[in-house]
């Protein structure tokens, strides 16, 4: 099989991607017995320490939603609806009308060639800590912006222990020449190469870069080149200039021929990450987390 130019296309070994944290979950085994005693007729459920219908406090929410969440009104009323957005278990990633409108709101603006799932996290940053976890250990070397999101470095990447490796920048963000000289330089020297990559393509905080789809294309070139999972921080893809919301997609856009992962957010925030299908984390607001 060959991708587009015609390169050949090789699979992602993703059992080798995960650190000895990720391999070691394994689903719930409570949580699959409570659900598969939820509402048959006649069972009172006294296992899991659910919540009755009738305990929760909230019986009806209705949302307006903007342009950017695809507009209309998310209505969260009548008993399933409401136990469902407030009840243990049943649904770890998400909400699922609210998953089911970020997943069709990431086909529309990324334009992904392979499968995404959408998970909803509490904020990016949190998405980010998940990723994070599943991906790389102490020590680890990860890629990042020579300037970055203070919040990320000082909350996750610095407490996390990895190995920071900065990579120059212009008013596009991410220099690929830079960023390929790193890594051939690391590659010669037989250092530790780094799996990972965390970038903020559009409105890079802080400097305010841009990156324009030449640009993400080339990083993507060299992500693919060296193996590296892109995790990509999206939170401003709604502010691009001048053609407006979400003119440029994310580098998920760009998967062509491996699993892509995401951390996004949609409103502020979400977190994207690919696993067998590429998957994004979607906060309340926008960041993505790839593996190209
Ligand atoms: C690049 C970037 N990522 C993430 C965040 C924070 O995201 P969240 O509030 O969803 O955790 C910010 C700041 O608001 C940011 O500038």
């Amino acid at each position: 099989m060959t991708n587009d130019s015609g390169a050949p296309v090789r699979p992602v070994d993703w059992n080798s991607m995960w650190t000895a944290k990720a391999r070691s979950l394994r689903p719930a085994r409570l949580a699959r017995i409570v659900n598969s005693f939820m509402g048959v007729p006649g069972i009172v459920g006294m296992h899991g320490g659910l919540p009755p219908a009738d305990a929760f406090p909230i019986s009806s929410i209705s949302f307006g939603l903007g342009p950017m969440a695809g507009g209309g009104v998310l209505d969260i009323s009548g008993p399933k609806d409401t136990v469902a957005a407030q009840q243990y278990c049943f649904a770890p990633s998400g909400y699922e009308p609210l998953r089911a409108r970020l997943h069709a709101l990431t086909l529309a603006q990324q334009r992904p060639q392979g499968a995404v799932q959408v998970n909803v996290t509490c904020g990016s940053t949190y998405g980010l800590d998940v990723v994070l976890d599943l991906l790389l250990e102490r020590g680890d070397p990860l890629l990042l912006e020579e300037y970055t999101y203070s919040h990320a470095l000082e909350a996750q990447l610095m407490p996390k222990g990895f190995e920071l490796l900065p990579v120059a920048m212009d008013a596009q963000g991410m220099l690929p020449s830079a960023l390929e000289s790193l890594l051939s330089r690391r590659r010669a020297e037989g250092l530790r190469m780094p799996r990972a990559m965390y970038v903020i393509p559009s409105g890079q905080n802080p400097t305010g870069a841009a990156m324009g789809p030449a640009r993400r294309a080339e990083i993507y070139e060299v992500a693919r080149r060296y193996d590296l999972v892109i995790v990509e921080d999206d939170a401003y893809s709604w502010l691009q200039y001048p053609d407006g919301e979400g003119a440029v997609p994310g580098l998920a856009g760009l998967q062509r021929e491996r699993l892509a992962a995401g951390a996004g957010s949609r409103g502020r925030h979400s977190v994207e990450a690919g696993v067998p299908a590429a998957f994004e984390c979607q906060s309340p607001c926008n960041s993505r987390v790839l593996t190209c």
